[in-house]
């Protein structure tokens, strides 16, 4: 490789790398991540548009910070489930796992129904239940109308 043509980002002693995410959704995860208190100042890098065998096209993010707290978790499962989460150690990738669809959402995503009660009602704040263990459809509490993970309405922290 000519290494004038190529800045390549380089490999983090420590943190985690949120792999196989599909191209287009890294920037709307690093805006997920900056919106963190804890997370806002760690140093992170973006790479969009890599080649992958899996995704054909796929965006890439590392994070330095020991690990990712949990509610940033369940966001991103909404967010991006599928994605990969690898904490590296010591400059090795120490652990894998893909991030699963969660069963419940409360309160991290809004309902799209605009007549739907969790959207006019103050205490109400809205919940959906997973279909079932390998669906990636959700079903509202309030107003019982069902969605495709990616349809729900992100509510940043
Ligand atoms: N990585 C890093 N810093 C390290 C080690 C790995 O940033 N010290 C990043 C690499 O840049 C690469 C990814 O983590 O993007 C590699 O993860 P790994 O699981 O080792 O790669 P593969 O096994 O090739 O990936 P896959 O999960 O697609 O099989
Ligand atoms: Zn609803």
């Amino acid at each position: 490789m000519n290494s004038e043509r190529h800045l390549l980002i380089p490999k983090i002693e420590s943190g985690i790398v949120i792999d196989h995410v599909p191209a287009g959704l890294g920037a709307g995860i690093l805006e997920l991540l900056r919106s963190y208190a804890g997370l806002d100042d760690a140093q992170i890098t973006l790479g969009l548009n890599y080649d992958s065998n899996k995704l054909g096209r796929k965006d890439m993010l590392k994070i330095i910070a020991p690990e990712l707290p949990k509610k940033v978790l369940a966001h991103l499962s909404i967010l991006a489930s599928g994605v990969t989460i690898k904490r590296v150690d010591n400059y090795r990738v120490q652990g894998k796992y893909s991030l699963q669809p969660p069963d419940h959402i409360e309160g991290l995503a809004r309902c799209i129904n605009p007549n739907c009660i969790s959207n006019h009602e103050r205490q109400a704040s809205a919940r959906f239940t997973r279909l079932g263990e390998t669906s990636h459809k959700f079903r509202c509490a309030y107003c019982e109308r069902v969605f495709e993970l990616d349809e729900l309405d992100i509510v940043l922290p």
